[in-house]
């Protein structure tokens, strides 16, 4: 299918899109069959472990085998790197973790930021209020230590993006999702509020006495808006006509940045947030003749989902037809000056950006891993012309400025290739719509059709394991894939529950334009053949998942999944944080660590560099799916959530919130 035709979508819808199809079976025999085929054709006829894995996905029921057995299957003296007691899956109002640690409420929706906040009062919230505090939909969380170069493990800098907002939870009396309700109870106030909770936050943080805190009126404190804060857009296309509107004649300035989604540290301290649903924020019409059209169409610009056009102008496409060229690509933030001017760094491209994990390469260029997480897009990575210097941050500010930016190739037969987006190489030229860098970086989704990019199953977070030197794509689900659109990287049609591939670097150099792959697991239900899921056999009824979104690797090489869409009439389950096993004997098995409250998200996932403590986010408690949960049974509003999370108090809505896991004893999380 033409990826042009499905774009319109959003975290918000997405929860509602993946569960309509959980529990359909894919389409019968032959797309199972190739999958099988595929999945077992290559790496594991090698390592002589078919029977069990081809037991597991055949005949399902027998992979709900007591995890001794499976064990004793998967290999002996095996050992499991993951010794905590797994949380059983379930849903309920509340967050729940694996015994033996600590989930405390760091910050929450409206909890402030800025000196001078006012207490967070939901009934009298105000724009002005909400720039000084938290915003909301919590979902990227980075942690740099304090002083910068230290890797301070008690004391640092969280960089926390706020992608969208839930006005049916956060506002009283406007009562369901206003996109279904055509906007009748939102007013300019609302739509404001809704702007400045949108962005993103930095805190100082401090460990006292085991205690994880926000430190009050930090001089780091800040708070980035969609509203206020102006950026700099910097890279090939800074300056370009497509990217000039009334207010900005020069191409290079943009009022804030909006559906900020995951994001990255950089190695040299700097926090890299990803815009990714930000079609959904522009309203209007544009006429198919506009030259903007079969961009914006690409985008599913304008979305409509908001109705901030009714307020401001340059969301409205039919008067502002270039300001959505200005949203979409990866903002780079200096936390540790909150003066500094953010920068749209365009040579990264622009598309639904997801995450921004990246890795200092063995010749000193630094390698950016990046999703776009639409249905059939694409995975990318960036390497930087310039090498890292460790000696002097100063020198490496402007290193996303220039580069090569690729987009993943995944052949059939187990290897792939980084296909490189330059103008004037390949078929990257004028005869394609190319006149420029800028027109590549602006329509770089267009550029990866051009050059035959794989079509993947909504890229989410893409994350290099600094030990291993492996890199982990999350794959998060692709209901709409059919049985003759599947490929070896993307094997299930109707694709309800995502997988995580694997991917290889040649010679270990994430600057080479080669790499090996795999699949590390498809996700969902072991126990139901035709799922066709391969977790391995040791994993518990309780330990398999899906949708994988967020991940983190802590010092070990170990992956941690967070996941997105999981549900009560899906599986069974919310969503949650998962231990995941890479290597050895136990390579994809799973456990249940930490999960959150009904209709929410999780998301974070980081650790501190002494993997002491593990910062989550929960986003948007409440809202998705609360439905098909039979303890509530219907949407929730402001005035009536299928949660009052965190705060469980009377008139007190759900609260996104970043929640800080630690272990009783003080020690190393999940060993
Ligand atoms: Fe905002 Fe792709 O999750
Ligand atoms: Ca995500
Ligand atoms: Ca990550
Ligand atoms: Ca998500």
């Amino acid at each position: 299918m033409d990826s042009r035709d499905i774009s319109q979508f959003s975290c918000k819808a997405e929860a509602f899109e993946a569960s309509e199809d959980i529990g359909r079976n894919p389409s019968e025999g032959p797309t199972l069959g190739d999958i099988i085929a595929k999945r077992f054709g290559r790496r594991d006829m090698l390592r002589g472990s078919l029977a069990v894995a081809a037991i597991t996905a055949t005949f399902g029921p027998l992979a709900l085998a007591t995890a001794e057995k499976a064990k004793a299957a998967a290999g002996n003296g095996s050992k499991a790197s993951f010794s905590f007691d797994e949380v059983s899956r379930g849903v309920d109002r509340t967050h729940h973790v694996a015994k033996g640690y600590k989930a405390d409420i760091l910050i929450r929706w409206g909890d402030p930021v800025l000196p001078g906040a006012p207490a967070f009062d939901p009934m009298k919230q105000t724009a002005a209020a909400q720039k000084m505090q938290f915003g909301y939909n919590n979902d990227y969380v980075g942690y740099i230590g304090l002083p910068y170069g230290s890797n301070n493990p008690d004391h640092g800098l969280l960089c926390i993006n706020h992608e969208y907002t839930d006005e049916e939870v956060m506002f009283p009396g406007v009562g369901v999702e206003q996109q279904e309700a055509k906007f009748t109870a939102m007013t300019k106030e609302l739509a404001e509020i809704e702007m400045a909770a949108h962005g993103g936050t930095v805190i100082e943080v401090r460990k006292t006495d085991g205690k994880w805190a926000v430190v009050a009126d930090s001089k780091y404190n800040r708070r980035i808006t969609a509203s206020d804060t102006v950026m700099r857009i910097t890279g090939p296309a800074a300056g370009h006509d497509r990217m000039k509107t009334k207010a900005d004649p020069t191409g290079t300035s943009v009022i804030g940045m909006i559906n900020n989604c995951a994001g990255g540290i950089t190695p040299w301290g700097t926090y890299v947030s990803a815009e990714e649903n930000f079609n959904g924020n522009f309203g209007g019409e544009l006429a198919d003749s506009h030259p903007e059209a079969e961009n914006y169409k690409r985008l599913g610009v304008p979305g409509n989902w908001y109705n901030w056009a009714a307020y401001h102008d340059r969301f409205d496409v039919s008067k502002e037809p270039n300001e959505a060229n200005r949203f979409g690509w990866m903002v780079e933030i200096d936390p540790l000056d909150p003066t500094s001017v953010p920068k749209k760094r365009t040579a990264l491209g622009r598309f639904k950006h997801e995450g921004a994990e990246s890795v200092v390469n063995k010749d000193g260029r630094v390698v950016f891993y990046m999703g776009d997480d639409e249905r059939f897009d694409y995975v990318y990575k960036f390497v930087t012309e310039g090498k890292f210097n460790p000696n002097d941050r100063a020198a490496n500010m402007d290193l996303l400025d220039k580069g090569t930016l690729y987009v993943a190739k995944y052949g059939e037969d187990g290897k792939g290739e980084w296909l490189p987006l330059v103008h004037g190489q390949g078929k990257l030229t004028a005869e394609n719509g190319f006149n420029s860098q800028a027109d590549v970086v602006i329509q770089a989704r267009k550029a990866g059709d051009v050059l035959g990019a794989t079509k993947m199953d909504r890229p989410e977070d893409v994350e290099p394991n600094k030990v291993t030197g492996k890199v982990y794509v999350m794959l998060t689900n692709n209901t709409r894939r059919k049985a003759d659109q599947v490929n070896s990287a993307n094997p299930r049609a109707e694709n309800a529950f995502g997988h995580i591939v694997e991917m290889t670097p040649t010679d270990g150099d994430h600057a080479s334009t080669t790499f090996a792959w795999d699949i590390l697991v498809k996700c969902g239900d072991p126990s139901v053949a035709a799922v066709g899921a391969t977790f391995n056999p040791a994993t518990s009824p309780d330990g398999w998942f899906g949708m994988p979104d967020n991940c983190a690797v802590d010092n070990q090489g170990r992956l941690w999944v967070a996941t997105d869409g999981n549900s009560y009439k899906g599986t069974k389950t919310t969503d949650g944080v998962w231990a995941m096993e890479t290597e050895g004997d136990l390579r994809g098995t799973s456990k249940l660590f930490f999960r959150v409250p009904v209709g929410a998200e999780m998301c974070g996932p980081v650790f501190t560099p002494d993997d002491k403590t593990l910062f989550l986010a929960v986003q948007h408690p409440a809202t998705d799916n609360t439905k098909d949960w039979p303890e509530f049974g219907k949407a929730s509003s402001f005035e009536d959530p299928a949660t009052r999370w965190p705060d469980f108090k009377d008139g007190m809505p759900p609260r996104p919130s970043v929640v800080v896991v630690t272990k009783e004893d003080g020690g190393v999380i999940g060993v």
